[in-house]
């Protein structure tokens, strides 16, 4: 358990208060409310949010506050020096979805990340200012509010100035991930001068204070995206980029644009999801696996099964080797996204699955490995009228290329990390692996983030999303279907162990307790090689009308949020 401020841990019983309880297993209660709530992964920013939505901003509302708070309390992933997307599902049907991920500077080229010999030269992509791209956070969370919402910037942003003005007082869990970068920050003074304390790690009940960064963003409430990329902030970001054998320029930070994007949908049994499309990878391989799994019936099967974990297990080999191949980003590649979420195309893929045999990754692909950072983060939003927002923003790795512009307070992405920097070996179809992910100017890299939100009967049923790299899209799948194949709560849901294929390496990642030893043993026997887990994710979930898809509503309450346990810092909070 985390240790939290006494206030802190009142306002998460008196959010739970309503909630009779509606786990079956030993998950604890979904936080139940009726108007409105908020799941993030620090419990700061989730109060935010609620905050706002009480004031009554709406949903795209409390998201720009709180994309902007998590730049202050979780700066580890939250940002204002990185990208990510937002998934809108209004009220009204509408939908939409914000792609302000990085984009590779101008001078970026294809392979700048390699040796003379061709090999990738290590940690030139993750550390130090090489490895970032042009940030996009500033310039989305400034289009959503503009284009969607309804409060004013500053009432915006002003709860993140406070923030870090006047600090808070971290948690053993904001401590634990601070402490993680020790060695990182020690290597830059501008950002030990901000993470560490007088040199040494910070202590749980320490205050983290970072007026340079209140200084940054109350640039950025008086002039708004010019704040950012324009006058001191641009000026000192080029400059520090410069002296750090960085290549972005303010020509860079000037042509920083959103795009908006069709979402990417597919239907699941009687659901209909919403997701990321290219530059992410996510929905495409989230809707192909599906797909694949839609032919099964894993209720039957039975959670946790050795044979629904089986087709499971080869639904991911298979989409993870077609979006390692085929997906990047749509201003430079044709990806062939429609094809791949073709249901004709997941039956031929289902012919393909042996019932009592592992597939063998090398027969369906050569090529790359996916090899994304997983320090990412994700939250989820409801608003009174039913606006949805599902965000998921990143720095790349845990604080990025641990990078910060002496004045700024802006810690900088490693997400150049994101491109395949060896591109090159052919694949079964003929592509060259990697081709459309490799670098090029003003390109974004391929991403795994997948906000999602899913509806039944035209009507929102569903918002998730998580951190992880690659693990996102995996996460994402099984907590999908643990609600609707296997009819879990929304907290049973998100807390069961999970798997995780990626094609390559031919290893399936087993969390603990997600394989009982008879069920290990008959995966084995199927030619399955099994690994321990990677990091966790932080699933961050909310569902609408009751706990579990189709079940009773308790009382008023209409949202249900579950926050991940694996996450150290976070809340679910509603109104
Ligand atoms: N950097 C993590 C992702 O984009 O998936």
């Amino acid at each position: 358990m985390i240790a939290r401020p006494f206030w802190s841990l009142a306002a998460v019983c008196v959010w739970s208060l309503g909630t009779i309880s509606a786990a079956n297993a030993a998950s604890a209660r979904p936080v139940a409310a009726e108007k409105g709530m908020v799941v993030s992964a620090q419990h700061l920013a989730t109060e935010i949010g609620v905050d706002i939505l009480k004031r009554g901003g709406s949903a795209v509302d409390a998201a720009v506050a709180v994309g902007y708070a998590l730049a202050v309390v979780y700066p580890a992933a939250g940002n204002l020096g990185g990208g990510g997307f937002m998934t809108i599902l209004f009220a009204d049907g509408r939908k939409t979805f914000l792609d302000f991920r990085e984009r590779a500077p101008r001078a970026a080229s294809r392979d700048m990340y390699l040796d003379k010999d061709g090999n990738v030269i290590k940690g030139l992509s993750t550390i130090g200012w090489l490895a970032a791209g042009v940030p996009g956070t500033v310039s989305g969370l400034e289009y959503a509010r503009k284009k969607y919402g309804t409060m004013t910037r500053e009432a915006l942003i002003e709860p993140a100035i406070k923030l870090a003005e006047d600090g808070f007082i971290l948690d053993q869990g904001d401590v634990d991930m601070l402490e993680s970068a020790t060695e990182d920050f020690r290597r830059f003074p501008a950002t030990a001068a901000i993470f560490l304390n007088n040199g040494q790690p910070f202590l749980a009940g320490q205050r983290l204070v970072q007026r340079d960064l209140a200084d940054t963003l109350r640039s950025i409430g008086k002039q708004g995206v010019d704040g950012f990329y324009g006058g001191e902030t641009g000026a000192a970001i080029v400059k520090a980029s410069r002296a750090g054998g960085g290549i972005i320029d303010q020509e860079d930070l000037n042509r920083y644009t959103v795009r908006e994007l069709p979402p990417l949908e597919c239907d699941y049994r009687s659901y209909h999801l919403i997701s990321a499309p290219p530059p992410s990878s996510g929905g495409v391989a989230i809707c192909e696996m599906l797909n694949i799994l839609e032919g099964y019936s894993l209720r039957q099967l039975g959670w946790g099964s050795a044979q629904a974990l089986h087709y499971e297990i080869e639904a991911m080999r298979h989409a993870f080797a077609d979006r390692s191949g085929l997906l990047g980003d749509p201003d430079f590649t044709g990806n062939p996204s429609q094809k791949l979420i073709d249901r004709g195309y997941a039956a031929k893929i289902r012919d393909a699955i042996k019932p009592d045999k592992a597939g063998i990754s090398s027969d369906i692909a050569q090529g790359v490995a996916p090899h994304e950072g997983s320090n990412t983060t994700h939250f989820s939003i409801v608003d009174d009228v039913g606006t949805a927002v599902s965000m998921t923003y990143t720095l790349n790795d845990w604080f990025g290329a641990r990078v910060v512009a002496s004045g700024t307070g802006v810690l900088m992405n490693d997400e150049m990390d994101d491109f395949t920097p060896n591109p090159g070996a052919a694949n079964s179809y003929g592509a060259l692996s990697g081709e459309a992910n490799a670098i090029a100017p003003g390109k974004t890299p391929r991403s795994s983030m997948s906000p999602t939100i899913i509806t039944k009967d035209s009507k929102l049923a569903l918002v998730l999303g998580t951190p992880g790299g690659s693990k996102i899209i995996t996460a994402v799948l099984q907590t999908i279907l643990n609600l609707i194949d296997f009819e879990m709560n929304i907290q049973e849901a998100v807390d069961a162990p999970r798997i995780h294929q990626q094609w390559l390496p031919d290893t399936t990642n087993v969390e603990k307790y997600a394989l009982s030893p008879d069920s290990r043993k008959v995966l084995e026997g199927m030619g399955h090689r099994l690994e321990d887990s990677q990091p966790a994710n932080h699933l961050a979930a909310i569902i609408v009308g009751a706990p579990s898809l189709g079940g009773k509503a308790i009382g008023r309450n209409r949202y249900y949020g579950a926050n991940d346990p694996r996450g150290g810092t976070g809340l679910a909070g509603g109104y």
